[in-house]
């Protein structure tokens, strides 16, 4: 498998400010100043996982997914530009900013510039020292999970699904037909990737990272409620099992915050379609219009007569069991 999953992500932000409080009150991510145009969002014991750039508008940059090494990074460039995909070498530049060895980047079907790489620095090798999170915190679900998904808007699914699929060795997951097309997508146990939802524009809907103590989603959803503008209310999701909430980061889509996903049996797992919405419970839509909001909320009220729910999915050291 070349690709293993999400490795990191690039904004454009014409005020790094508001990133710097958003990164520490609603992510509760190490902010570290690189220069006084460049930030870096830290998370785990990788150097950097969001860098933020400043530039003139508020905007995705590029989406940096993981090759396990110089081998397996030829052989997913040469997979793509065996299918025609224009791929560009990274400058040292664009290296020394994300801090991996190598990198090389293309535009995926909706003009993403999906980067894939190996080899990004761990924060005591970039001489950035221990993790320091800005506030208590039980620690980030990612090493061999990637850093989270990331859920792009696409106006051609079918094309985007060949390009995640046939090219980057991505596997579905799961599926929604009705009322609109959706494709989870997986990379490594982590149940999606990358998702694509087919949409009138291309985009990105939001990109997820998940914590390993419940405690912190409650955090993250009290400083988003105080100060920030909140996507999607407090709620389970019916596939990943996620317990998250979303609210609009400064590049103006979603970021999720979420607790609990499953993992994905590679041997076992069969693709199925989802008849009964995206959620168990709660993440009412609050970024839809009246009438979408509404009929989400009526395919919410159908999950919930049917009684659908899942058992918790803990991490070690999370829990105790009581009689
Ligand atoms: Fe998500």
């Amino acid at each position: 498998m070349s690709v293993q999953g999400l490795g990191y992500i690039g904004l454009e932000a014409s005020n790094l400010d508001a990133w710097r409080k958003f990164g520490t009150e609603v992510l509760a991510m190490q902010v570290i100043e690189r220069d006084a145009d460049t930030l870096a969002l830290r998370m785990d014991e990788r150097c950097q996982r969001v860098l933020v750039q400043q530039g003139e508008t508020d905007a995705p940059a590029f989406f940096g997914f993981e090759t396990g090494n110089a081998k397996t990074l030829q052989a997913a460039i040469t997979k793509l530009e065996a299918a025609g995909v224009g791929v560009t070498r990274a400058t040292e530049t664009e290296l020394g900013l994300r801090r991996v060895e190598a990198m090389a980047w293309c535009r995926d079907p909706s003009s993403n510039r999906i980067e894939i790489f190996h080899g990004q620095a761990t924060g005591d090798k970039n001489g950035d020292g221990a993790l320091t999170l800005p506030r208590p915190h039980g620690g980030f679900r990612s090493g061999t999970l990637g850093m989270g998904h990331v859920v792009f808007h696409v106006e051609d699914i079918d094309a985007s699904s060949r390009f995640y699929r046939e090219l980057m060795d991505f596997r579905l997951s799961d599926y929604m037909v009705k009322p609109y097309r959706l494709m989870f997508l997986r990379a490594n146990p982590r149940h999606h990737s990358v998702a694509l939802l087919q949409s009138p524009k291309n985009g990105v809907h939001h990109v997820m990272f998940e914590v390993l103590a419940l405690d912190d989603v409650g955090r993250s959803y009290d400083a988003a409620l105080e100060n920030w503008r909140i996507g999607q209310t407090l709620g389970r999701h019916a596939n990943d099992w996620v317990l998250s909430f979303y609210a609009f980061c400064p590049a103006g889509f979603m970021m999720e915050v979420g607790w609990g996903g499953r993992t994905v049996d590679e041997a076992t797992w069969t693709p199925r379609e989802i008849t009964h919405g995206g959620s168990m419970w709660g993440h009412d839509r609050l970024y839809m219009d009246e009438e979408r909001r509404r009929t989400a909320n009526e395919v919410r009220r159908a999950v919930v007569k049917a009684g659908l729910g899942a058992p918790l999915q803990v991490t070690r050291g999370q829990y105790n069991e009581v009689k």
